[in-house]
């Protein structure tokens, strides 16, 4: 008998997750880990050498993507050649998009599933050990995974929870409304429990996550329907929350009572993600953004009203169809208009199944990089005098390790800036006002104010 069996059945003992794409990709890990674990024992490890099973989360948003797939998973073949016990799977986004085409490519795959189905990872892989089959796994089943998942284990004092999922927006050029299907929204009871468990685990920072969390339409407390705004009052009131985030969301759905949110909340940090993609109407309009220039620019005007220091972010994208000069010139006029913290600029790509994908793919790549180019010379430049207008400064620092640096501790200020200081691990969890020293384009360095300073 294998020494290291944990169910005779399924002789597992260790998992590797491989991790791509956005930060609900990062939670979904967390959970397929936590059913692994619960279901069988699992450990997770840290190289695909040391796993009985490979699960990878794939992501598709932006091009190559499926090759990056194939790539890594040619990695895993050769693995398997020595380990024919070793199980594959592809999961994510990918997997929903490509389905059985992988298994087709990739004969050694043993299962393939989407993202609305890892809460039966277990169950599948009980099956494909006793049955020895290929699994596929893609269907978007209406009842909610999360109801199947075990509790979420808090890692460390910074969190997230998903409050809804998919996406009915339809922008042309994205395939998340066909991966991860419709929007749905988990109650506010159910949000309310996981938070709460957090909470109870040393977790003080929580970030809720969804595709476009202000869409979120959720079951109340009250049984009426409630809408983003509701919720994150009621997430607020949460004792032991210290601090609240939320990500994404979209220019159409920012609301004045959410704008007004960032004044009323003290727990809510003035940081927001609110992609524009293009400062051009034309291209909002061939995008299907769902709203124009000024309509974003009132939305940006409006937060400021209320909270003058917010810091906003952005995606962008470049070069899509019909994007001329003067469109893309006003994309940079819009970021010069507005002032980022940050931003993050793709080159367009056609995504199978989008409606873009139809269009001639016609701005030359050579353009497409050079107006790349130019956006991010200019969104570097507002990162770094963002950063720089921090030095001097006394920030409130929420603690969360200890840095790579020996005897340096990290954290994030309000404004989700990442700041390095000399401290000790005892802090970690604590809010500790820090005075910026250095600023460098990504971080900063700081000074622990001590009491009398
Ligand atoms: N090409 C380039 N960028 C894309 N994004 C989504 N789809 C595409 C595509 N086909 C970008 C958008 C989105 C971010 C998550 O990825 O900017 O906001
Ligand atoms: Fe994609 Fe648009 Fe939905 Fe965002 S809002 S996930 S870009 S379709």
């Amino acid at each position: 008998m294998n020494a290291k069996t944990t169910t005779p059945l399924l002789s597992l003992d260790t998992l590797f997750i491989k991790t791509y794409g956005c930060q609900m990709n990062e939670y979904d890990s967390g959970r397929m880990a936590d059913i692994m674990k619960q279901a069988y024992g699992l450990r997770l490890v840290a190289k695909p050498e040391d796993a009985d099973i490979i699960l990878m989360n794939t992501c598709s948003i932006r091009e190559k993507a499926e090759e990056k797939v194939y790539s890594e998973l040619g990695r895993y073949r050769k693995l398997k050649l020595k380990r024919p016990d070793l199980i594959i799977g592809v999961g994510g986004c990918v997997g929903q998009q490509e389905g059985e085409r992988i298994q087709q490519r990739a004969p050694y795959v043993d299962l393939v599933f989407g993202p609305q189905t890892y809460h039966r990872l277990p169950e599948l892989v009980k099956k494909i050990r006793r049955d020895r089959v290929r699994l596929t796994q893609t269907e978007m089943p209406e009842i909610e995974k999360f109801d199947h998942l075990p509790r979420h284990q808090g890692q460390g004092v910074v969190d997230c929870v998903t409050i809804m999922e998919g996406c009915d927006k339809f922008c042309t050029f994205c395939v998340v409304p066909y991966t991860r299907g419709p929007e749905l929204s988990r109650p506010v009871a159910d949000i309310l429990k996981e938070c709460t468990e957090l909470l109870s685990d040393g977790v003080v920072e929580i970030s809720l996550l969804g595709q476009n969390v202000n869409g979120y339409r959720g079951l109340g407390l009250d049984g009426e329907v409630w809408d983003f705004t509701m919720l994150i009052y009621a997430v607020a009131e949460l004792d032991g929350l210290k601090r609240l985030r939320f990500s994404t969301s979209h220019p159409m759905e920012m609301s004045s009572e959410l704008c007004q949110a960032f004044a009323e909340i003290p727990q809510l940090m003035p940081y927001l993600h609110l992609p524009v993609q293009s400062g051009s109407n034309a291209m909002l309009k061939a995008m299907h953004r769902g709203h124009d220039r000024d309509t974003y620019l009132l939305s940006i005007e409006e937060l400021r009203s209320h909270c003058p220091t917010i810091a906003l972010s952005s995606d962008f994208i470049v070069g899509y169809p019909g994007e001329s000069d003067e469109d893309f010139e006003a994309t940079l006029d819009l970021a010069r208009q507005v002032v980022y913290d940050a931003a993050y600029c793709f080159k367009y790509s056609p995504r199978p199944g989008t409606p873009a994908a139809h269009a001639e793919d016609n701005v030359p790549e050579a353009l497409k990089d050079e107006r790349l180019q130019r956006l991010l010379s200019l969104m570097r430049e507002q990162a770094k005098a963002g950063m720089e207008r921090q030095m001097g400064r006394i920030v409130e620092v929420l603690v969360e390790k200890a840095s790579r640096d020996e005897g340096d501790m990290q954290g994030r200020t309000s404004d989700y800036r990442i700041v390095h200081f000399r401290g000790n691990e005892r802090q970690i969890g604590q809010v500790m006002p820090v005075r910026i020293i250095e600023a460098y384009g990504q971080s900063l360095r700081g000074e622990l104010m001590l009491a009398g300073d």
